[in-house]
């Protein structure tokens, strides 16, 4: 792997370092970081080994990938030098609703940027990350993209018109499972189990379904009519899913978060 250098240090850039690390594409001193005016950089540094560049052309100077990890709303107020730091280098952006445009405005002579749009499961290992290029990416660049992307879970392909819709089903989908976890935590107290058990019981029931459609690669439909029998009692729930507009109150919601990040990607 070529030497990765991450302008911001927080949440996402941490996943991502200890998924490079743990998985020994890249040694510690193949990364290094910079961040703000906090101290999550010293942070990542002394929890991985990294190494915490003094300033921005420390940080680029021998570093053939830089990842841009910082919150979106810093994007404007960078420092400049960036611009002509990154020449010739690949930039990979993890910034929720900034467009190649835009990035391409703040990084105008980078040889290629890639727009990526990662999940929150990506902390552990277990995320889905959608990603668009700017122009198509030569082959090392590619397989570099996909070693760092790969590092915290699936990556997809997709053009950047369909981010949005990602951004709609699984960026924001872990906050839509979590709701339903908790919906299903309430049912069960309300049906008469105490408060921890009925945690346990939607947590595990989650991973174990998801864990099962992962693994067999078999449609949800199927699966759901496996366990379905005539008039029984999963019969009986699914009955009031679909009385009370199960699918069509996921459609819109999912719907509504890509309005959203579609009205975000335009500001
Ligand atoms: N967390 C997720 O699961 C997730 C999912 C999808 C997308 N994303 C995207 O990932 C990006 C980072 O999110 P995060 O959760 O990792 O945020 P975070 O934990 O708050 O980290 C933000 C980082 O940016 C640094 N920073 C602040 N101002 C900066 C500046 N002017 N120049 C350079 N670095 C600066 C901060 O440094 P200091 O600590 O020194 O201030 C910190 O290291 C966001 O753009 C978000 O849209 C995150």
């Amino acid at each position: 792997m070529p030497k990765i250098a991450f302008i911001g240090a927080g949440n996402m850039a941490a996943a991502i370092v200890t998924g490079l690390l743990a998985q020994k594409v890249c040694m510690p001193a193949d990364l290094s970081c910079l961040g703000g005016s906090g101290a999550s950089a010293q942070r990542l540094t002394a929890h991985t080994g990294i190494r915490l560049a003094a300033s921005s052309q420390d940080l680029l100077a021998d570093a053939e990938i830089v990842v841009i990890a910082f919150k979106p709303q810093h994007l404007a107020t960078i420092d400049p030098s960036l611009a002509t730091l990154t020449a010739g280098k690949l930039v990979i952006s993890v910034l929720a609703a900034k467009t190649l445009a835009r990035l391409s405005a703040a990084f105008p002579a980078a040889r290629n940027i890639v727009r990526t749009m990662p999940n929150t499961p990506s902390a552990i290992g277990a995320g889905m990350t959608g990603w668009c290029s700017l122009s198509p990416l030569d082959s090392a660049d590619r397989a570099t993209v996909l070693t760092l992307l790969r590092a915290i879970g699936r990556e997809v392909e997709i053009p950047e018109s369909q981010i949005e819709a990602l951004m709609g089903v699984s960026g924001c989908g872990p906050a839509f499972v979590f709701e339903f976890t908790a919906a299903l935590r309430e049912a069960g107290v309300a049906a008469g189990l105490d408060r921890d058990t009925a945690q346990m019981l939607a947590v595990q029931t989650l991973l174990g379904s998801s864990r099962l459609m992962a693994e067999t690669g078999t449609e949800p439909e199927t699966l759901r009519n496996q366990v379905t029998s005539p008039n029984g009692t999963t019969f009986a729930g699914l009955k009031r899913l679909e009385a009370h507009h199960f699918r069509a109150i996921i459609a819109e919601t999912v719907q509504a978060a890509k309005t959203r990040a579609e009205e975000l990607a335009q500001g």
